[in-house]
């Protein structure tokens, strides 16, 4: 810990693009935080090699040197407090997390999930807007609680379905969205605009609605 800016830990699982955009914001200047840790349960993470790039200290925990998922994500959730994060940012971490290791953080750790929530909950979210017809797809920025991909909704990013659309094209359509939509929405949390109030989100103070949207010029209400 060596500023007094938001202390931030992103976990994730994969390529990492995601955090790649927390990163380039946070360089760019638009997201006044310091990433404490990156935390991972793949040790061939491209976001562990990203995060490295980038002298953010890493930590990669293999699954099957635990007993149990609990174990695991209690061994996880104790590095993430000694790290001195106070905010927890799950960008493609793609393992269920135990509800009781994550009580004492529900309010200050967001997910980043390809669906319009609460559509599509889970795995194949491009697949299965395509399969059914939908028009919109989107991604969703959520307060992360016990309920896999069901806590509360804070923003959104829609794109159109286009009728030769296949799963590829969505996704990478989307991927820009999304790498907008994350960092906009933990600068509205580490500034403390954003706030878990009694199991909802708050603005400024007032009840969150409806999920905010991704415009052109950042997030705006719902209309
Ligand atoms: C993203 O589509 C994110 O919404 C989902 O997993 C993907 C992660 O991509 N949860 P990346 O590792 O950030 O590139």
């Amino acid at each position: 810990m060596t500023t007094n800016l938001p202390r931030v830990a992103v976990l994730a699982s994969g390529r990492g693009s995601n955090l790649a955009a927390l990163i380039a914001a946070r360089d760019r200047g638009e997201l006044p935080v310091e990433f404490v840790l990156v935390g991972s349960d793949k040790a061939g993470a491209g976001a562990l090699r990203l995060a490295e790039d980038a002298g953010i200290p890493t930590l990669a925990l293999d699954p099957r040197s635990f007993p149990n998922r609990l174990a695991f994500d209690l061994a996880l959730f104790e590095h993430i407090a000694a790290s001195g994060a106070e905010w927890l940012v799950l960008a493609g971490y793609m393992r269920i997390v135990d509800g009781a290791a994550l009580a004492p953080w529900v309010g200050r750790m967001i997910n980043i999930h390809p669906s319009l929530l609460p559509k599509y909950r889970g795995l194949h979210t491009h697949r299965r807007a395509l399969e059914a017809g939908d028009r919109e797809h989107g991604a969703s920025v959520h307060f992360v609680t016990a309920e896999l991909d069901g806590g509360p909704v804070i923003a959104q990013a829609r794109i159109p379905v286009h009728p030769d659309d296949d799963e590829g094209q969505l996704a990478q359509r989307l991927l820009p969205l999304e790498h907008r939509l994350l960092p906009a929405v933990l600068g509205l949390l580490t500034s403390r605009r954003l706030q878990w109030h009694a199991g909802s989100p708050q603005l400024d103070e007032r009840p969150l609605r409806a999920p905010l949207r991704l415009g052109p010029q950042g997030l705006v209400p719902a209309e």
